[in-house]
């Protein structure tokens, strides 16, 4: 089982780092040296596609798109409806194998893996809650979700006696869930069943559960879809204090509005290839994009 290349990023930083002032006496000039490359440092691409093509029988659903993802920002994906968003994500996450094209993950070619070995590398996308999970409660949910537990499998098997330490690796797991669910402020409905979540409440609870796979990028499709105004300005909170931290996101949204003021970078898709991208106030005056909005369903 391979591993998410934390080493292999650091690698890509050193071999970008201004390579003056070799001199390493003083180990306090090698601390200023070292923020100094930090600095310095262009901002690593976990998340790179490229030439990504999927067809449904007769149909392109999506067409050469190619875009690279930043660490700890927030891009926008847009388009109009059928514009290849939603399947640019499946291809993206493992639900569906791409016709052809790579999607590479810090650095790998993840292209084709099942959805769970690319949530364990640290790569996962929300999914709605599946009518069996409406009736078993928030905190079922939660500990039925898929657990970030790299290598787990590998130190299981080797050393048998770490199955002792299994209940207490429950414990753990149930603290963390705690801990999500009061992250989200859904902690006084983990007794409640699913099913009887609002619109918004199901949301915050599909994000509780996917961090708990401890990914480092997070692709949203349509997040905010039924989500009444003041839980959308909550949920919007929480995705800015996770970008804040380094955790990355993807976030296909009709709402334009709230792509334009909340994400740094918008790409913008059409008839399944990539339009156009850059910082929302280029993409607002973009003729290509006004274009593809009027000539299809305005939202
Ligand atoms: N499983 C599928 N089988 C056949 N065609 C599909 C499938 N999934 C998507 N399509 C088609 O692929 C095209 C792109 O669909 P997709 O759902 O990716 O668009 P989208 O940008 O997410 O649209 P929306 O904004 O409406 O969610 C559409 O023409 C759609 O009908
Ligand atoms: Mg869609």
């Amino acid at each position: 089982m391979s591993t998410v290349s934390d080493t292999e990023v650091d690698d890509v930083v050193d071999t970008n780092a201004p390579a003056e002032d070799v001199e390493i006496e003083e180990p306090e000039a090698q601390d200023s040296d070292v923020e100094r490359a930090a600095k310095h440092t262009p901002s690593a691409i976990p998340l790179r596609v490229e030439g990504l093509r999927k067809e449904f029988g007769g149909i392109v659903a999506v067409d050469e798109a190619s875009f690279e993802i930043t660490e700890g920002t927030l891009t926008g994906l847009i388009g109009p409806n059928g514009a290849g968003k939603s399947t640019t994500f499946n291809c993206i996450t493992g639900v569906h194998e791409p016709t052809a094209g790579q999607v590479q993950f810090n650095g790998e070619d993840i292209t084709g893996l099942s959805p769970d070995r690319i949530a364990n590398r640290g790569l996962v996308r929300t999914f709605q809650i599946a009518r069996e999970l409406e009736e078993m409660t928030v905190m079922e949910n939660m500990m039925l979700a898929p657990k970030g537990q790299r290598g787990e499998s590998l130190w299981r098997s080797v050393l048998p006696f770490v199955r002792r330490s299994v209940s207490e690796q429950e414990e753990e797991i149930l603290e963390r869930c705690w801990e999500m669910l009061e992250f989200f402020e859904i902690d006084h409905l983990a007794d409640e069943y699913a099913g009887n979540l609002s619109g918004g409440q199901r949301k915050l609870l599909e994000l509780a559960r996917a961090l708990l796979t401890e990914p480092t990028v997070l692709l949203l499709d349509e997040p905010f879809a039924g989500v009444n105004p003041s839980l959308e300005e909550r949920l919007l909170g929480h995705i800015h204090d996770l970008r804040d931290d380094g955790y990355t996101f993807l976030i296909v949204e009709h709402d334009m509005d709230l792509i334009m003021q909340n994400c740094e970078r918008v790409i913008v898709m059409h008839q399944g290839r990539v339009l156009t991208e850059g910082p929302p106030a280029e993409i607002k005056r973009n003729e290509d994009v006004i274009e593809a909005y009027l000539g299809g369903e305005v939202e």
